[in-house]
């Protein structure tokens, strides 16, 4: 084949992150906004044919996946880059479905996963996984990372209406993920208790059961506040999320800045308060109905 092409949707994380570093359960839904990466066989370097992220990793990322030699690469999204948003995750994804396809191979999961691994280690340093995971399969898993293959749970979730607000400035994933095993051992306790949140509500998930999930977020903003990967914006905007109605809003990813996710009846109301005060916000919904 000389050209071929690959797709991965985005994700949200909607409790867990962090804890999910440290083998605590996480629960990540994919997004309807996704990647899509097209490859051609042509002659020189291997690189990007049309400027893309100005992002000096993305080069040695393609590089784990692809031959160094004659592939011209060409990457599309409509997900908000390092907002928490996966971008990193479904360019990973994406790439190694495009890269199986080149090779006119069956595109098998296990070397995907591997790919997106590779690429993943690249942009994160050491992730825990869910990113690319959730990515993959599509729908919504409860997640664990152990010492051999992480525990991937299929999670049937019920419509769950989300706004999404870009707090306007990136967040360094591999950084914020650093600074928090910097202050460890002292925020251990607030890790398992990050777990025990997602412990606590995917069993109701599980029985279409939202009455448990706003205050779960609620809490969980506060202990990621707790373990130092929130800020003055992020804290701001759960503040706003939550006077306009919100059942519920945390940040969602690894912090420092990125995206609040909030769980709302009457999206609309948050959604044009978030607005007003000048951030680009939207409505998303993860579950049977995404
Ligand atoms: O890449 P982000 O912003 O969605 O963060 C990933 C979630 C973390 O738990 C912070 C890191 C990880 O590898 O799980």
């Amino acid at each position: 084949m000389s050209t071929a092409t690959g797709h991965a949707p985005g994700k949200i994380i909607l409790l867990g992150e962090h804890g999910v570093v440290y083998g605590h359960r996480a629960i990540a839904s994919a997004v309807s906004l996704g990647t899509t990466v097209r490859l051609r066989r042509r002659a020189g370097t291997t690189c990007m044919d049309q400027p893309w992220a100005d992002d000096p990793r993305l080069q040695a990322a393609l590089l784990t996946v692809l031959d160094e030699e004659g592939i011209g690469v060409q990457i599309e999204s409509n997900l908000p880059i390092g907002r928490g948003m996966g971008s990193s995750a479904a360019l990973a994804v994406a790439l190694g479905r495009a890269r199986a396809a080149l090779a006119g191979e069956e595109a098998s999961n296990d070397r995907i996963d591997r790919d997106a691994w590779a690429v993943e280690r690249v942009f994160h340093g050491s992730p825990s996984g869910i990113d690319h995971t959730v990515s993959m399969s599509g729908g919504a898993v409860l997640y664990r990372k152990t010492a051999d293959a992480p525990q991937i749970t299929p999670l049937h979730l019920p419509p769950i209406p989300l706004v999404v607000i870009d707090s306007g400035s990136a967040g360094d994933t591999a950084a914020m993920v650093q600074g928090v095993r910097d202050r460890r051992p002292a925020v251990d306790s607030l890790l398992q208790e990050i777990g025990a949140l997602v412990e606590d509500v995917a069993p109701q998930l599980a029985n279409a059961d939202l009455s448990g999930l706003g205050p779960a977020m609620q809490e969980n903003h506060a202990l990621l506040q707790g373990i130092g990967v929130s800020n003055e914006t992020l804290d701001a905007l759960v503040d706003l999320c939550m006077a306009t109605g919100a059942q519920g809003a945390k940040l969602a990813g690894a912090g420092g800045g990125g995206i609040v996710i909030a769980l709302a009846q009457d999206r609309k109301a948050v959604l044009d308060a978030a607005r007003a005060a000048g951030f680009d916000a939207w409505k998303i919904t993860i579950g049977s109905q995404a």
